[in-house]
C-alpha cells in the first residue's frame, strides 16, 4: 500500500480555505434554520392572535342571534342587541380590511387610485362613523380643520383606512374618563399635515418607531387589556408612504399621543 501523500504548504492552505468556507456555509445554514424556525413561530403566533381577534366579535354575533331567536325582547333590548352586533361587524370588517391590505402590501400588489380629495368632506364622514364607538368608551371627538385647507391627492378608500386606524387607536387607548380625540389638518408647504391626537395612555419614547412595524404591540401579552392584531399602524404607514407622505408619532406616557402624517396637495386643475 502506498503511504499517504504529504501535503505541501500550498495544498495545506487550499484545504484549510475549503474547511473555512465549509465552516462559514455551516454557520449560514444554522442561521437560516434558526430564522426559518423564528418565521414559523411568528406565523403561528399571528394565526393564533388573528383567530382570537376574529373569534371574539363572531362569538358576540352568534350569541346575539341565539338570544334574538329564543327570547321575547322588548324594543330597547332588541335595539341594544342590534347595536352590539353592529359593533362586532364593524370590528370584523376593520380587521379583515387591514389583513387584506397588509397581504397586498407584502406581495407588492397594492395599488392606489388617487384623485383630488376634499378633507373637509372626508374627515367629518369618518368622524361620524367613529362617534358611536367613541361614545361607548366615553371619548369625545373634535375636529380642527384649517379654513384654507386645499384638496389633497389621494385614494379616498385607502385614506379612510388610515383615519379609521388612527382614530380607532385614539379611542381604544384612551383613559377611563374624559377621553378626547382630535383630528386636525393644516397646509404645510406643498403638503397637508394631518394630526390625530388623544389624551390616552401614551407610548413609551423608545417604542415610537417600532409601533409602526407589522404586528408590534407595546403590550403583546395574552392577558393584555386592549384588543387588536397590531396591523393598524403598519398598514397606515404603507398607505401614507404610497402617497409620497410621511407618518410619525409623538407621545408622553400617561398624557397622550399624536400621530402626524402628510399628504401631497392636489395640483391645480387636477
Ligand atoms: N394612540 C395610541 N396610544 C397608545 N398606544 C398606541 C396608540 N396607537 C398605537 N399604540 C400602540 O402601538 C401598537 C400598534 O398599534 P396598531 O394600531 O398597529 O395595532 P393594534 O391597535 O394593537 O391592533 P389593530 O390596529 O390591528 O387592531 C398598539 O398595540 C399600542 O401598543
Ligand atoms: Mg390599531
Amino acid at each position: 500500500m502506498k503511504a499517504p501523500k504529504r501535503l505541501d504548504e500550498r495544498e495545506r492552505l487550499a484545504v484549510l480555505n475549503i474547511l473555512e468556507d465549509l465552516r462559514d456555509s455551516y454557520r449560514m445554514l444554522e442561521k437560516a434554520h434558526q430564522e426559518l424556525k423564528d418565521v414559523d413561530r411568528v406565523k403561528t403566533d399571528i394565526i393564533s392572535n388573528v383567530s382570537h381577534e376574529l373569534r371574539t366579535p363572531l362569538t358576540i354575533i352568534k350569541t346575539s342571534l341565539e338570544i334574538i331567536r329564543s327570547e321575547e325582547l322588548d324594543k330597547e333590548e332588541f335595539e341594544n342587541i342590534l347595536s352590539m352586533m353592529e359593533d362586532s361587524v364593524t370590528r370584523l370588517n376593520d380587521h379583515i380590511e387591514n389583513l387584506l391590505r397588509a397581504v397586498d402590501i407584502h406581495r407588492g400588489i397594492y395599488k392606489l387610485k388617487p384623485e383630488p380629495v376634499d378633507l373637509t368632506l372626508l374627515v367629518p364622514s369618518i368622524v361620524k362613523k367613529a362617534e358611536k364607538n367613541a361614545a361607548e368608551r366615553g371619548v369625545k371627538i373634535k375636529m380642527s380643520l384649517a379654513n384654507d385647507l386645499p384638496k389633497i391627492r389621494g385614494d379616498p378608500a385607502a385614506l379612510e383606512r388610515v383615519f379609521e386606524n388612527l382614530l380607532g387607536n385614539a379611542i381604544k387607548f384612551s383613559k377611563e374618563k374624559g377621553g378626547l380625540a382630535t383630528v386636525a389638518a393644516r397646509k404645510e408647504g406643498s403638503s397637508v399635515r394631518i394630526s390625530v391626537s388623544d389624551n390616552g395612555i401614551g407610548i413609551p419614547e423608545d417604542k415610537l418607531d417600532i409601533v409602526f412595524a407589522p404586528l408590534y404591540q407595546v403590550d403583546a401579552t395574552s392577558t393584555r387589556m386592549y384588543s387588536g392584531i397590531g396591523l393598524g399602524l403598519a398598514v397606515s404607514k404603507s398607505i401614507v408612504a404610497a402617497h409620497g407622505g410621511k407618518i410619525w408619532a409623538e407621545s408622553t406616557v400617561g398624557e397622550g399621543t399624536t400621530v402626524h402624517f402628510t399628504l401631497p396637495v392636489a395640483a391645480e386643475g387636477d
